[in-house]
């Protein structure tokens, strides 16, 4: 059994419940920073840990740059809790022979169950009906109040078929909905089973009731959904953000959902993230926005940390990681 300082010095940059971090208790040596709640970066209590840290897990909202690498010689393996990792400088890393571990498949359900939370509540104009409700705007039973759209036979645009896409495109056909998808591979085995069509994305914009954003942050992708993509759309569609806030050029989604370019929009990213309270998506009522929480299952966060220790572990061992990034 080695020694306790004989262990590797691991940080972990946010507090976590306790038993999260069970598996790295007697294997490393935790330095464990502030709540979420303190402080969303790395804190810079944490930074005199790193010219001796061997690992670091970290959360998404954790830059991992040329100058954090540049403070941590001796790091080697950076695990981030989350499957998204365009908070890390994966080619930095990969230059200093640092493998960097992700979470895949373990928030694929969480994060397409609360796509199509979003989708539903948009599509029957749920907050609105329901603030109706409380404010004493039903005063009987509405032929024509709250009029919204149905799923069956209407058409779901997913952009980026990947693990998620694929849960969120399961989900919708059992509401009827026919799919079209897009990204830079095509799915044969997904076409066949869910009878999706792999078209361009103009063609997706243009033709879909529904768009759902699921692909990566990448150069590729940042402001994707731009003022021009925007004008594509139906002006009857909703647009829903599971992805990353940068997909979407936020000052552009504002113009289109004021002078109804579209009809609605869902975030569960948004750019900046967070949104200050001050910020005028807020002002719309066509803009459902919440927090960031398509992983927010109990079940979902505690299988991302248990794959982020085992990551974190591999990599302090010089074994191959069960989810590697880079
Ligand atoms: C991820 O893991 O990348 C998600 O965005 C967290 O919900």
């Amino acid at each position: 059994m080695p020694t306790q300082t004989a262990l590797p010095l691991v940080i972990v940059s946010h507090e976590l419940p306790p038993d999260w971090l069970a598996p790295l208790h007697g294997r490393c040596r935790l330095v464990i920073g502030p709540s979420t709640a303190e402080f969303s970066g790395l804190a810079p209590r944490l930074r005199p840990y790193l010219p001796e840290a061997a690992g670091l897990f970290s959360l998404l909202t954790v830059q991992v740059d040329e100058s954090l690498l540049d403070a941590a010689p001796n790091l080697r393996i950076v695990s981030n809790m989350a499957v998204g990792v365009d908070n890390v400088d994966l080619a930095a890393c990969r230059r200093r022979g640092i493998p960097v571990g992700h979470t895949p498949g373990v928030l694929t359900d969480s994060t397409a169950d609360l796509t199509l939370a979003l989708l539903l509540s948009l599509a029957r104009h749920l907050p609105q009906a329901a603030a109706d409700a409380r404010a004493g705007k039903w005063t009987t039973w509405l032929p024509e109040g709250w009029l919204g759209l149905e799923l069956n036979d209407a058409t779901l645009g997913i952009v980026g078929m990947g693990q998620i896409g694929q849960a969120v495109a399961h989900r919708a056909r059992a509401f009827g909905m026919r799919l079209l998808y897009t990204g830079p591979a095509r799915k044969p085995e997904v076409e066949i089973e869910l009878a999706a069509q792999h078209v361009p994305l103009p063609q997706l914009l243009q033709q879909s009731d529904v768009v759902s954003l699921h692909a990566p942050l990448t150069p590729e992708t940042r402001n994707l959904i731009n003022m021009n993509a925007l004008e594509h759309m139906k002006s009857s569609a909703i647009l829903i953000n599971m992805a990353r806030g940068p997909l979407v050029d936020s000052a552009a989604l504002f113009v289109a959902l004021q002078n109804g370019t579209i009809a609605a929009a869902g975030l569960d990213v948004t750019d900046p993230e967070p949104l200050t309270p001050t910020h005028p998506l807020y002002t719309l009522p066509n803009c459902l926005i919440v927090p960031h929480i398509g992983s927010a299952t109990h079940r979902a966060r505690r299988r991302m940390a248990e794959l982020a220790c085992k990551n974190l572990l591999a990599g302090l061992a010089g074994q191959p990681l069960p989810h590697q990034a880079n």
